[in-house]
């Protein structure tokens, strides 16, 4: 893993943009986009930029299960307002949270995860080792499947949500295999409250225990950190 420490997340998204940009240089066409508040700064880098996206495919990572695009809480409507309404891409993927039968959703979504095989794939990560929403305990091989999410993870994401039992508590996600077959990761950790997680995916045993340490096992990753996240390293 090559680990990036900047001061600030909006170093760090800078930082993020360059390598998106070297890798579009390089004929990526297909991005895996997060969610979540990590990755703000880096699409207020690509809203702002001259860079054209309209050649380009985003396959996102996850969805809560009975949201959808208008449904202001969604990944959808996060992706569209961060991103897409400003800066069109020529195809967009989120995972469907308000299919009727979910198990197809799932099997459908790794169709086109290898339909469109990601070039460069963001991620944030959870206080908990999480990546997308594969919360520990998750087999490292895991491919797009409905996750329940833990106490840890609806408590973390309340703050987008009026209370605390409008939360969903089921997500359809990218498994962490799913995650493993794009080329290239970028990782991105902000803040002391990640301190432990990032601690445990870069020094810790690959284990299902901390589902970031799985990234160990890719032989192209990029850790963007702050001196917080990096504290306990
Ligand atoms: C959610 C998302 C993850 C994200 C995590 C951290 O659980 N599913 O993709 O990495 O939150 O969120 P934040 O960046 O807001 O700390």
């Amino acid at each position: 893993m090559e680990i990036i420490k900047v001061a600030n997340a909006e170093e760090g998204g800078k930082k993020a943009f360059e390598l998106i940009k070297e890798g579009m240089k390089n004929g990526a066409k297909v991005l895996g986009l997060a969610t979540g508040s990590t990755p703000e700064t880096l699409y207020k880098e690509m809203v702002t930029s001259e860079v054209d996206f309209t050649e380009m495919t985003s396959v996102n990572l996850d969805e809560y299960v009975g949201l959808g695009g208008t449904d202001e809480q969604s990944y959808r409507y996060f992706m569209n307002d961060q991103l897409f309404n400003q800066k069109p891409f020529k195809e967009t993927f989120v995972p469907n949270g308000k299919a009727e039968d979910l198990a197809a959703e799932c099997k459908h979504y790794e169709e086109i995860i290898d339909g469109h095989p990601i070039d460069i794939q963001v991620l944030g990560i959870g206080q908990n080792g999480h990546i997308g929403f594969n919360e520990p305990g998750t087999p490292l091989d895991s491919l797009t499947h409905v996750v329940e999410l833990t106490e840890s993870t609806i408590n973390a994401n309340k703050r987008n949500f009026d209370k605390v039992e409008d939360v969903p508590t089921e997500a359809v996600s990218m498994g962490i295999g799913s995650i493993m077959k794009g080329k290239k990761m970028i990782l991105m950790a902000y803040g002391e409250a990640k301190a432990d997680a990032v601690k445990g995916m870069i020094d810790g045993p690959v284990s299902i225990d901390l589902p970031a340490s799985a990234l160990q096992n890719h032989n192209d990753v990029v850790v963007i950190i702050d001196e917080a996240a990096a504290s306990k390293l």
